[in-house]
Order: C-alpha cells, then sequence, then structure tokens
C-alpha cells in the first residue's frame, strides 16, 4: 500500500514534464521538436510506465506478503510452494514477454532513427575539437563551404543531416530536443538525420567525456523559418565588410586581430587571417554566445575571455593574451579587438 502510495505521489511530477519544464530545464528530452525525438521519448515512456507496472505489483505484493504472513505466535507454518512448476514458469515467462515487447518496439525505433539521408536534407558537418563545434555549409554544389561555430543553424520541416566528425578525441552530438546523442568517433563519420518542426533556440551539450573542458563544450541549435535560414546562409557566405573609418576603435582592433596575435589561429573571410586552430570568427558578432556556449556574447565577457581564456574554459587552447603574461595586450588593445569582433556581423 505505501508502494502503491509513493508511486501515485511521483505521477504530479511526471505529469510537470513539459514545454513548461524549459525554462527550468532546457536541455530536456520531455519536450521533442522532431519526430526522432519523439519516438525516442515514446520508447523511454513504454518502458518507464512498464517497468513502473511491475515495480507496483512486485512492492503491492511484497507488502500484502509481509503483513499476512507476519510471525504470530499461534499461526501455522505457511504452505510451502518451492518447486511449484507453474508459478516457476510464469514468473520466467512474464518478465520475458514483457522484454520481447520492449525489444521489438527497440528495433523498430532503432530502424527508424536511421534512416537513409533524403534526397532534399540539408547536409552539415559536424567536427568535435577540444572544446567547441565546428560546423560546415558545404554550398554552391560542394565547391564552397560556410563555416561557422558552436551555433548551429537549420531551417525546420526540411530534413538536416549531419555528418558528424572529430579530428582529436571522442565527442557526442546531443541536442536533446532533436533526438538523442551520436557519437563523433575519429576515423569514421556518422550520421544523424531529424527534421525540426518549430523555430526556436534549442540548448545542446556534448555528451562523451573529451578532456578537462568538456562539461563547457555547449552548442546552441537554432531552427528557423526557410526564408530565416536562407537569409542566415546568405549572410554568413559574405566576407567580413572593410573597416572604412580608419579612425575609430574598429580599425585599431581589426589590425590588432588582423596582423596580430590572433591571426595564427583563426579566420576572418575577406581578411589575409587564414589559421584553422581556433573558430571561423568571420560573422562573430552575431553569434548569441562566445567559447562554446558558455557566456553571452557580450563586450564585457568578449574582454574576459581574451584576457584570459583557460581562466574561463580550462585547457583551452586560446592562451592567456592580458594580464600578467609576457607581451600581454593593454586594455586599451582588449577594447579595440572587442570592438572589431562585435562589428563582425
Ligand atoms: Cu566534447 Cu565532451
Amino acid at each position: 500500500m505505501r508502494a502503491l502510495a509513493a508511486g501515485l505521489l511521483l505521477l504530479p511530477v511526471l505529469a510537470a514534464c513539459g514545454d513548461d519544464h524549459l525554462t527550468r530545464y532546457p536541455q530536456t528530452t520531455y519536450a521533442p521538436k522532431t519526430e526522432m525525438a519523439q519516438i525516442q521519448i515514446d520508447l523511454f515512456n513504454l518502458t518507464l510506465y512498464l517497468g513502473a507496472a511491475v515495480g507496483l505489483i512486485t512492492f503491492a505484493l511484497l507488502g500484502y506478503i509481509m503483513w499476512k504472513f507476519r510471525y504470530r505466535p499461534e499461526a501455522p507454518e505457511p504452505q510451502q510452494i518451492h518447486g511449484n512448476t507453474t508459478l516457476e514458469v510464469a514468473w520466467t515467462l512474464f518478465p520475458a514477454l514483457i522484454v520481447a515487447v520492449i525489444a521489438v518496439f527497440t528495433v523498430e525505433a532503432i530502424f527508424a532513427t536511421q534512416p537513409e539521408p533524403p534526397a532534399n536534407a540539408l547536409t552539415v558537418r559536424v567536427i568535435g575539437k577540444q572544446w567547441w563545434w565546428e560546423f560546415q555549409y558545404p554550398v554552391n554544389g560542394g565547391r564552397d563551404t560556410i563555416i561557422t561555430a558552436n551555433e548551429i543553424h537549420v531551417p525546420v520541416n526540411q530534413p538536416v543531416q549531419l555528418l558528424l566528425e572529430t579530428d582529436n578525441v571522442l565527442h557526442s552530438f546531443w541536442v536533446p530536443q532533436m533526438g538523442g546523442k551520436r557519437d563523433l568517433i575519429t576515423n569514421r563519420v556518422n550520421r544523424l538525420i531529424f527534421t525540426p518542426t518549430e523555430p526556436g533556440v534549442y540548448l545542446g551539450q556534448c555528451a562523451e567525456f573529451c578532456g578537462d573542458s568538456h562539461a563547457l563544450m555547449k552548442m546552441r541549435l537554432i531552427a528557423h523559418t526557410p526564408e530565416g535560414f536562407q537569409a542566415w546562409l546568405a549572410n554568413e557566405a559574405q566576407p567580413a565588410l572593410p573597416v572604412t573609418d580608419t579612425t575609430s576603435a574598429v580599425a585599431a582592433g581589426q589590425k590588432l586581430v588582423t596582423q596580430g596575435v590572433c591571426a595564427g589561429c583563426h579566420v576572418i573571410k575577406g581578411t589575409p587571417m587564414v589559421g584553422r586552430t581556433g573558430p571561423d570568427l568571420t560573422h562573430f558578432g552575431r553569434r548569441r554566445t562566445l567559447a562554446a556556449g558558455i557566456v553571452d556574447n557580450n563586450a564585457e565577457n568578449l574582454a574576459s575571455w581574451i584576457r584570459n581564456a583557460p581562466a574561463m574554459k580550462p585547457g583551452s587552447k586560446m592562451p592567456q593574451l592580458g594580464g600578467d603574461v609576457p607581451n600581454a595586450l593593454s586594455e586599451d588593445q582588449i577594447q579595440y579587438i572587442v570592438a572589431y569582433l562585435q562589428s563582425l556581423q
């Protein structure tokens, strides 16, 4: 009886799982926004409810038996059922049957979530880095590539095919509302296909331990209307605009970034920068967040990041550039760099 009461107490908790939960738990699997995520949550719920039913029945019987056959000095010894074939067969068959039911739905879900890429799929290459995400969009029939980082933009109602790769250790792509995780494995291209159904910003996270800052390897998936996506893509295809006012802080920043220490590791299209270690910064100013989604992209956070990236993200390949290091950037220089990077729309 007590087990039943505990089970009933749990019901409101389960019922509360829905879109309202998103504010507190943005990386929830309980608000699926693709068919793939729906299939997976349905399978999870089936297993959960079957397991809960078995648990409730077991504990109810256990409670009943413990009460009925509790010790009483005058009571006779209960009937012994050791070696009862009917019972033995029943409690072997019944769990096997439940497992068989789960297996049928699981195999069905495995096939349903690994389809062949549809002809109209948008292909995005995803490359896991330590500790950030690179997203590459092949355009013009594969002759050109648009590269961005940490914020993957996709249209709704069109299948998205992700080709998952890593050039270092293992990572795992996971945007819970889009569907389950899939690993990025060395020397292999894994595929993940889903169709977002609703525009919005969906939080994601690397889900495979990959070193010091694994927990700080976040991302955002931004699902646009088809027109919004095309507009985003068209803008991303453009090189950075040249700075016209040569006396501005932006111009000073441009000089520092494109001719200084940043150029060794970053690309800004339209400038001589060709470094490929860090993220492509061509349209950096449009990103909502920085350092793989760990903080908002604003002047203050960006200055902190440039000043001392490893302090925000342990193990970061981006070195400390300000403060107490040799050849440190001055605070003025950091502010110029911030102004230039923010101007990259
Ligand atoms: Cu990448 Cu964990």
